[in-house]
């Protein structure tokens, strides 16, 4: 079949399936506002769960560092793109975030596939939760190791897989907190069964990071464990964009070595990490955004519960209602947005078939009245 007539079929059987992604321009402002073709909505869909990303001192941050620094890092860390500023961000994350050495990335994505591509090889085996992210998942899969995974936060499932696997290294890789359920990995208890089976423990934090634990630092730090490898986004709580990983510094030089995505890419612009400075400041000095959100969660969830509404288990700022059918997603999205509310239904392959949500995202930006009118047209249109 010719790549034509391939697109031509597979984008009408998306279409036929409820399946079609569309990508719409948007204007984001503060208070957890959202513009759309001249409408306004309030928005429910992001992960800038402290509302940062609009705050003042880290705009300052970021426009002062493009004065000094200018615009763009101009070449890989390797060549000139690695400044006093990306070296400051990185020394800072480590000392927040308790390891030895931070490696910088343009993104989580990026971040997450360096590692697996530069560690694992074809004698080693990576043990993942099945619902790890697309960048893990797709790294996983094409590396040369041997790839297995475990049913979700199943501790008798991942007991087993390292049970059956005897390979001299092994990387058990989870979430924090998992970006599409809000629900939280047993970490302490996967992070013991590591340590008997002398497997390591990879977790991508991207979602847990700034809100959860003491300063912010993190679903590790809140469950007291020191994963080999932390991955932590910018892009989220902290309201910037980019990534690091946190590691030793045996791997910090082998990654300096071996990570392709390092090498061969454009560092983050300085002004940028100058930005997540200010954030992560503001994120360990001022508990205040942390405590406002998770009353907004508390409230929310109290809400719901008072209108009959179904929610899931989860206690953190990613609470889906799950709707199962594609196309009643899509209509109960289009319903809350047709009353003001941005919130977007999340479909196959995203999330597992037949379990079709609304990912309703919280956020220290949002006030009382808003979250009120949300349950209020939520239980309308449901
Ligand atoms: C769990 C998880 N890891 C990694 C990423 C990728 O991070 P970034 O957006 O910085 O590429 C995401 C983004 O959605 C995520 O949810």
């Amino acid at each position: 079949m010719s790549w034509q007539q391939r697109i031509e079929d597979a984008l009408h059987q998306r279409q036929q399936q409820g399946l079609l992604r569309r990508r719409l321009a948007v204007t984001v402002s503060p208070h957890a506002r959202l513009t759309q073709d001249g409408q306004h909505f309030t928005h429910f869909s992001s992960n800038d769960y402290l509302g940062l990303s609009h705050h003042p001192a880290v705009i300052d941050a970021w426009c002062k560092g493009a004065q000094h620094w200018g615009t763009g890092a101009g070449a890989s860390g390797h060549v000139t793109g690695y400044s006093p500023c990306h070296q400051q961000l990185e020394h800072t994350l480590a000392d927040w975030l308790g390891f030895p050495r931070a490696i910088l990335f343009s993104s989580g994505f990026a971040a997450n596939q360096a590692l697996i591509f530069a560690l694992a090889e074809s004698s080693d085996t990576l043990i993942a939760d099945k619902l790890m992210h697309a960048s893990l998942q797709e790294a996983a899969a094409l590396s040369p190791a041997r790839y297995r995974r475990f049913p979700h936060n199943s501790l008798d499932g991942l007991a087993r897989q390292l049970g059956a696997t005897d390979t001299e290294n092994r990387l058990v890789i989870t979430e924090g907190v998992f970006s599409m359920d809000g629900d939280q990995a047993p970490l302490a208890a996967i992070s013991e069964m590591c340590r008997e089976h002398q497997a390591w423990l990879m977790v991508d934090d991207a979602h847990g990071i700034g809100v959860l634990g003491d300063e912010g630092r993190g679903s590790c730090a809140q469950q007291q464990v020191t994963p080999d490898i932390l991955v932590v986004t910018f892009g989220k709580a902290l309201g910037v964009s980019g990534a690091a990983i946190l590691c030793s510094d045996a791997v910090a030089a082998y990654l300096e070595q071996s990570a392709r995505h390092l090498i061969y890419s454009t560092a983050l612009p300085a002004a940028q990490a100058a930005a997540v400075l200010a954030s992560i400041e503001i994120v360990r000095q001022q508990p205040e955004y942390r405590k406002k959100l998770s009353q907004n969660i508390s409230d929310f969830r109290t809400l719901c519960r008072q209108q009959g509404i179904p929610l899931t288990d989860s206690l953190t700022a990613i609470q889906p209602v799950i709707i199962g059918d594609n196309h009643r997603a899509l209509a109960i999205a289009q319903g809350l947005q047709s009353a003001g509310h941005w919130v977007q239904a999340i479909r196959p392959p995203t999330v597992p078939v037949g379990s079709a949500r609304l990912r309703i995202t919280l956020s220290a930006a949002h006030s009382t009245e808003q979250i009120t009118r949300l349950v209020e047209a939520l239980h309308h249109v449901l």
